[in-house]
């Protein structure tokens, strides 16, 4: 049997159609705003390609449609080396679509016609062979009954299950018994359970709930680790921010690389991750990921 050495992200893929803007638009209100532009997206792809770009044994599984947009983006994808051999290309449903206005300070509101996102099905969860990975994660941008499912499957088969609450919904425990590191943001931890106000009682009652690690980005603040021993804060390094839109797939893609480079030490890996989130806000696009000696200078490090 192959080692088990390999990453796997399961998730969504987005064409990105991003307009820059002096400000976010309110409710009822058109603004004009600068150029278009096309980025490739998704919070599955931009995690997959993430964790390529710092680990190279990264594989992707996602549903795509039978158009334009989904043929150009699994080329793209194969452009750069990303296994995409678990990806299922849907004929009756347009590829996911994702609508982005980015404001002045590199703020964002997003809204995603999922399409082919949500035909990945529990028995396409229950035809992979986990077992030839040991680090898996999710997101939120397909079905939750896909999610449980692949959770679950991943669990059985001794993977590391890492999941991203993003689009944020109610989690109930057939779900978070099953995953490793969870990692919201500061808006998602307080949506995931009903009635919580505070970032750290969420993340007291999630490790209640079987989540064994949480970790909580908070943009330009860094992020919080939770777990059994307790809490630790993580810097943010202060770059000016250009596009935040995929800063948290970015951090998640990382993570697992870290914890693939670093032997699953949480700490490195949450470094790493930090480090790599930070230089993706500097440029425009959901995917635009540093490389790692970039990754290590930016930590002062002259290697691994
Ligand atoms: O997290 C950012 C991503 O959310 C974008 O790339 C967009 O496609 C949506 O999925």
């Amino acid at each position: 049997m192959k080692s088990r050495k390999s990453i796997l992200v399961v998730g969504s893929m987005n064409m990105d159609m991003v307009v820059k803007a002096a400000r976010i638009p309110r409710v009822g209100e058109t603004v004009l705003g600068g150029v278009f532009n096309q980025y490739e997206g998704g919070k599955g792809a931009n995690q997959a390609v993430a964790a390529k770009t710092l680990y190279p044994d990264t594989s992707f599984c996602a549903g795509v449609g039978d158009d334009s947009i989904g043929r150009d983006y699994l080329e793209y994808l194969k452009q750069k080396n990303l296994d995409v051999s678990l990806v299922k290309v849907f004929e009756h449903s347009h590829s996911g679509v994702a609508l982005i206005t980015v404001g002045k300070e590199g703020n964002n509101i997003i809204t995603v016609a999922p399409g082919a996102n949500l035909l990945l099905s529990v028995e396409d969860m229950r035809s992979i062979d986990f077992k030839r990975f040991s680090h898996v994660a999710f997101q939120l941008e397909n079905e939750i009954a896909t999610v449980e499912a692949g959770l679950k499957c991943a669990k059985n088969a001794g993977c590391s299950t890492i999941l991203t609450p993003a689009p944020a919904k109610l989690l109930d425990e057939a779900i978070l018994e099953n995953v490793d590191y969870l990692i919201p943001n500061e808006i998602e931890i307080l949506q995931v359970l009903r009635g919580y106000t505070s970032m750290n009682n969420a993340a007291e009652a999630l490790i209640k709930k079987g989540v064994k690690n949480v970790i909580v980005t908070l943009g330009a603040s860094g992020s919080m680790l939770f777990n059994k021993d307790g809490q630790r804060k993580y810097k943010a390094h202060p770059l000016r921010p250009i596009d935040t839109v995929g800063a948290g797939d970015c951090f998640a893609g990382s993570f697992m690389a870290g914890l693939k480079i670093y032997g699953d030490n949480l700490d490195e890996a949450i470094k790493l991750a930090s480090a790599a989130a930070s230089l993706s806000i500097t440029r425009m696009g959901a995917q635009s990921h540093a490389k790692l000696e970039e990754v290590l200078k930016l930590m002062g490090k002259k290697d691994l």
